[in-house]
């Protein structure tokens, strides 16, 4: 039994994030905002956030996902927010690349590579003491002058070395980082780094650089930081990418048509 539950614990977490967890935070947040209206009170950090809304069920479908290292760091993506990335990952198919801007202490990073057998896992991170091309917010120092990064996948490269391996740490600033080798080449792309305008702008344009024309690039904090929301909305409405934020979660999903040659910036 112990065995068993050892075994398959990860698989009901990842279960639980999706089918579980984010059903249910999605009932408790209406009960909450339903609450504060007939309170009359605001939420001091709620933003106006106009990006249609879609479940990820008409996005991606369910295969199972497995979780390790679930647990939370200020900085880090919700729980469910976790199971809607391992989702995508997980549908991918064997070869194909991840690029994460943002690799904070690596829990998503090791998750999707986890989820996402033979694929390579890239991530970038910016080193505690670099200079940036553009300023960074001072909510978000905290996570910039950290000891390491990558420390969750670092530490299980024993346990799980064939996730770890396919994971290749890159170290710089997303605004001036050499990113030619991957041009063209990605099949996810995670935007996570600077919640600045200016870089959620400029991590933009590089995802559209780097993904192929069957790709699916996903940003998190939409509706969180008003840099990403703000830069999130106008590239919307000048492009007309067809955007859409996943319900429940600040992630926000662009999938390519497999068609056309990406256009954009
Ligand atoms: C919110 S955390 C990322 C969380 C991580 N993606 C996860 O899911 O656990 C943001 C990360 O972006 C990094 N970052 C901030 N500005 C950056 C920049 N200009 N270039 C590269 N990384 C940057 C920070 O150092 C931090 O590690």
């Amino acid at each position: 039994m112990a065995i068993f539950l050892k075994k398959n614990t990860g698989y009901f977490q990842g279960f639980h994030a999706t089918e579980i967890y984010l059903p249910v935070s999605l009932i408790t947040d209406a009960v909450r905002n339903f609450s504060r209206v007939l309170r009359n009170k605001k939420d001091v950090y709620e933003q106006r956030a106009i990006l249609p809304v879609m479940p990820w069920k008409s996005i991606i479908h369910r295969k199972p996902i497995c979780f390790q290292e679930s647990r939370k760091n200020d900085g880090g993506v919700r729980f469910s927010e976790l199971g809607v990335l391992c989702r995508f990952a997980r549908h991918l198919s064997p070869r194909s690349q991840i690029f994460e801007i943002g690799t904070f202490d690596g829990r998503t990073t090791f998750n999707l590579a986890l989820n996402a057998p033979g694929c390579r896992v890239a991530t970038l991170d910016l080193p505690a003491k670099n200079k940036t091309l553009f300023a960074t917010e001072p909510g978000e120092r905290h996570f910039i002058e950290k000891e390491g990064s990558g420390q969750i996948f670092l530490k299980n490269a024993q346990r799980f070395p064939d996730a770890v391996e396919r994971i290749t740490k890159l170290y710089g600033d997303s605004a001036q980082f050499d990113f030619t080798p991957y041009e063209g080449k990605c099949d996810l792309v995670f935007v996570d780094g600077s919640h600045a305008h200016e870089y959620v702008i400029n991590d933009t344009k590089t995802a559209f650089r780097l993904i192929k024309n069957t790709g699916t690039i996903i940003w998190h904090d939409y509706g969180v930081w008003p840099g990403v929301t703000r830069a999130l909305e106008e590239i919307e409405g000048k492009k007309k990418l067809g955007l859409k934020n996943i319900q429940g979660t600040s992630l926000v999903v662009w999938k390519a048509s497999g068609r056309d040659a990406i256009t954009f910036p």
